[in-house]
């Protein structure tokens, strides 16, 4: 038992010592991994919630790189005292920790995105409802049964209670449940939602490129829409993690659901991309009602995190979205991110409904007439007969 005790305690203080060798050589390094065992003199007084994918040690690892409160001031203006280590699900109103400070370099000022955001005004992102696309081919059926078993696998893992749910007679429209989710939880599936919302495109975007140069034929305008598709999701996904830290688990189970997703999605594009697009488009409409839902919870007062006057929205939002000074609520920022969830619903329902070894996309193309489709306002998709 003694000689137990001595080499765990010799082996956290190798650890410690460790962690303070790797901080002082990269201070920005996020070091992982840790061992439950820590001293308890280090313990964070309110340990977090035991939710699903809280998952992070009493004590975080981090906790021995954190600088000071004045450090901390210096470093970013979003922190007014130093922010909480706890876990994914105990993310403070106002603490929003810089989880990836701008590197500082000798002579670069700013990145800004390759794709600037084409903005929305306040009447666009107001008009997007939840929509649904009724299933009219196997392939569509096919679809949307994996997106609502992606669903019901989703809720389940994160832990919604009965009450949590929506309507099941009408999942993807109904927006109201008799229990509001916590900021906590809406963050989870937030960053699930996204981290897997970023790879169709990519994979999409990719096979077209590789299909163009393997054929020397042209693609007529789809790569560029699937990969700044992409890029979107990863700014929404970037967002959330101004906001949030995922702990181990659900680090582990982001690399696992991508290893999967990615594989099945080149495997499926290469066999069928339109019913690759049509998933696509149901995943997106699941999405638009999930944000849909958040926006009402928020003016309902339900999050009341969220509709603390005190709340800042991560400035990289506000770069990316170019979002007004007066506009730079929590709410504001699940509308910018619903209507490009709007977007991809009809862009991929779109997409799935033209050839797609011929067709032009039609939403980077200048038509003869006025009659530029608007994707955002369209939760179906346009037939093909109506843009091409
Ligand atoms: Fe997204
Ligand atoms: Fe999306």
């Amino acid at each position: 038992m003694l000689s137990s005790r001595i080499s765990a305690r010799r082996w956290t203080s190798n650890h410690v010592s460790l962690a303070r060798t790797a901080a002082l050589a990269r201070p920005n390094t996020l070091i992982t991994g840790w061992p439950a065992v820590l001293p308890a003199a280090c313990q964070y007084p309110s340990p977090p919630s035991p939710r699903a994918f809280s998952t992070t040690p009493i004590i975080h690892p981090r906790q021995f790189l954190r600088p000071s409160q004045n450090e901390y001031m210096q470093r970013t203006r979003l922190y007014r005292s130093p922010p909480s280590w706890r876990s994914f699900s105990t993310t403070p109103a106002v603490h929003l920790r810089d989880f990836f400070p701008p590197m500082e370099t000798e002579q670069i000022r700013r990145t800004a995105p390759a794709w600037p955001h084409k903005g929305f005004s306040m009447d666009e992102m107001l008009a997007v409802q939840p929509g649904h696309r009724e299933p009219r081919t196997w392939g569509d059926w096919v679809a949307w049964k994996l997106v609502r078993l992606a669903r019901y696998c989703m809720d389940l893992a994160t832990g919604l209670k009965d009450g949590q749910q929506v309507d099941p007679k009408n999942p993807t429209t109904a927006v109201v449940a008799s229990k509001p989710l916590t900021e906590a939880q809406w963050l989870v599936r937030f960053v699930f939602l996204e981290s897997i919302a970023g790879v169709p495109g990519m994979v999409a975007g990719m096979l077209r490129h590789l299909n163009s140069l393997r054929r020397l034929k042209r693609d007529n305008g789809w790569i560029e829409t699937l990969l700044e598709e992409s890029f979107n999701e990863r700014m929404h996904l970037l967002t959330f993690m101004k906001m949030s830290e995922p702990g181990w688990f659900m680090k582990i189970m982001l690399i696992g659901a991508q290893g999967v997703f990615f594989n099945s999605m080149f495997l499926a594009y290469l066999i069928s991309p339109k019913i690759c697009h049509r998933f696509v488009g149901y995943l997106e409409e699941e999405a638009v009602h999930t944000y849909t839902r958040c926006i009402h919870e928020i003016e309902a007062g339900l999050l009341p995190k969220w509709s603390d006057p005190e709340f800042r929205i991560p400035d990289l939002a506000v770069q990316y979205w170019n979002i007004p000074e007066n506009k730079r609520t929590m709410k504001d920022l699940v509308l910018y991110i619903r209507a490009d969830e709007a977007v991809h619903r009809g862009v991929n329902h779109t997409l799935g409904n033209l050839d797609q070894a011929e067709d032009p996309n039609p939403f980077v193309s200048e038509y003869k007439g006025d009659q530029q489709p608007k994707a955002a306002l369209k939760p179906s998709g346009y037939e093909r007969a109506d843009v091409i």
